[in-house]
């Protein structure tokens, strides 16, 4: 009985920690503000000087009003409210977590769908700038 009872204790504390180093770099990767300071990490990104001209050139064709991305999902590409209102379903950017954040989830190919749909895929300088603004809070700055 004693064997047994320890034997348990042991199962379980291995079980913890496996739990622990199973948790710790999935915790580690995703908020990602080590990654968005690193050196190439671009600095700060700006909304208005950053992100918005990519957002213009490469997916307002179909984001804007009468438009079939804005018909189809909700999301309007028009303004910086439109982005983090999302689509009909909900949120496309979480503040400081572009490893959920289906913005970055789409453009960097991780889903069933990519966007910008039929068009070829961004670069990867302007994957990470949208990465970067979405791990550094997401502000319309
Ligand atoms: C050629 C047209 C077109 C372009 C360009 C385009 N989209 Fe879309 N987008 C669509 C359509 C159509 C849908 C609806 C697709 C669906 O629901 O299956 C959509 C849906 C989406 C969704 C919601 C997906 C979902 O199911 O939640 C997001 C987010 C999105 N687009 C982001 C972008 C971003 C960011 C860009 C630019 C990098 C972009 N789109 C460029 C047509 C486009």
């Amino acid at each position: 009985m004693r064997t047994r009872t320890r034997f348990t204790l042991w199962s379980v504390a291995a079980l913890l920690g496996l739990g622990m180093t199973l948790a710790n770099p999935s915790q580690a990767a995703a908020p990602g503000g080590a990654a968005a300071n690193a050196p190439g990490g671009g600095g700060r990104v700006s909304f208005a000087e950053d992100v918005f001209p990519i957002l213009q050139n490469r997916c307002l064709e179909c984001h804007k009003a009468g438009a079939p991305g804005l018909a189809f999902s909700g999301l309007n590409l028009e303004t910086y409210e439109g982005l983090m209102q999302g689509t009909r379903f909900g949120p496309v950017v979480v503040p400081g977590n572009a490893m959920v954040s289906n913005l970055n989830v789409l453009v960097e190919g991780r889903a069933g769908i990519r966007m910008p749909h039929n068009r070829k895929r961004l670069t990867a300088c302007e994957i990470e700038i949208l990465r970067n603004w979405v791990n550094q809070g997401a502000k319309n700055n």
